[in-house]
C-alpha cells in the first residue's frame, strides 16, 4: 500500500463499503456521503453496475474511490480500468496481490488469522483489513491479534456499526474502520440519501478523539 493511501485512510478513519445496484445512485451517493464529511468510499465489485459506479464517483471528484471485494485478478484489473484508486480484498490472495502490484495501484488485502497477517507482512502489506472483524471476535480479537505484530495497521470491518466505531478507532493499530451501515442497499433502493447524509455525519464525529 502507498503511503498516500494510507494517510487518506488515517485522516479519513472511516470507510464506507459501498454496494450498489446501479449507477444512476452514484451522483447522490456521492454527494451524500461527501456532505456528511466522508473522503474515500469502498465500491464492493458485487453488483454488474460495479465498474460504472466506480467511474461516475471517480468522475465526481469528492472523494478518493476504491474497489472492493476483489477476488480475483481479472476483477482487480477491471477495477483499476474503471478508475479504482486502491483495491480491497475481503482476503488475502496471491494473484490479486500481484495483479495489484503490476498496476501499481495500492492493495489491502483481508486476513483473519496471525497466520494469514504474517503471510501479509512477509508480502510487504503492513496495512491490512481485519475481516470479518465482529463475528472474529471485536476488539478482543483486534487486541490479541495485533500484540504481537506491531508494525501492522488494520482497517476492521465486518458487522461493525456506529456504536463499536469508537472502540475500533481508539486502538492506535487501527488506521480506519469500513463498514456497509453507513449507506446500505436499502437506502439506495429507497433514495434515504439524506439518511446517507446524516448516518455518515454521526460516524464522522464519532471517529474525533
Ligand atoms: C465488506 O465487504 O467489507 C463487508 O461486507 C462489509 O461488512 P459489513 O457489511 O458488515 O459492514
Amino acid at each position: 500500500m502507498t503511503a498516500g493511501l494510507a494517510a487518506v485512510l488515517a485522516g479519513s478513519r472511516l470507510l464506507p463499503v459501498l454496494t450498489v445496484a446501479s449507477a444512476a445512485s452514484a451522483g447522490p451517493l456521492a454527494d451524500a456521503l461527501a456532505a456528511g464529511g466522508a473522503r474515500c468510499a469502498e465500491v464492493t465489485f458485487r453488483t454488474p453496475d460495479a465498474e460504472r459506479v466506480v467511474k461516475a464517483m471517480v468522475a465526481h471528484g469528492a472523494l478518493t474511490v476504491g474497489a472492493g471485494t476483489v477476488l480475483t485478478a481479472e476483477q482487480a484489473e477491471r477495477a483499476v480500468a474503471a478508475g479504482s484508486q486502491f483495491l480491497v480484498s475481503p482476503g488475502l490472495d496471491d494473484e490479486v496481490i500481484a495483479k495489484a502490484m503490476e498496476l501499481r495501484v495500492p492493495v489491502v488485502p483481508g486476513v483473519a488469522t496471525a497466520s494469514e497477517l504474517m503471510r501479509a507482512l512477509k508480502a510487504g502489506f503492513d496495512t491490512v483489513k481485519l475481516f470479518p472483524a465482529e463475528p472474529l471476535g471485536g476488539t478482543a480479537m483486534l487486541r490479541a491479534l495485533a500484540a504481537p505484530f506491531p508494525q501492522a495497521r488494520f482497517v476492521p470491518t465486518g458487522g461493525i456499526g456506529p456504536d463499536q466505531l469508537p472502540a475500533y478507532l481508539r486502538h492506535p493499530s487501527v488506521l480506519a474502520v469500513g463498514g456497509s451501515w453507513i449507506a446500505t442497499p436499502g437506502h439506495l433502493e429507497r433514495g434515504a440519501y439524506d439518511e446517507i447524509r446524516r448516518l455518515t455525519a454521526e460516524a464522522v464525529e464519532r471517529t474525533a478523539p
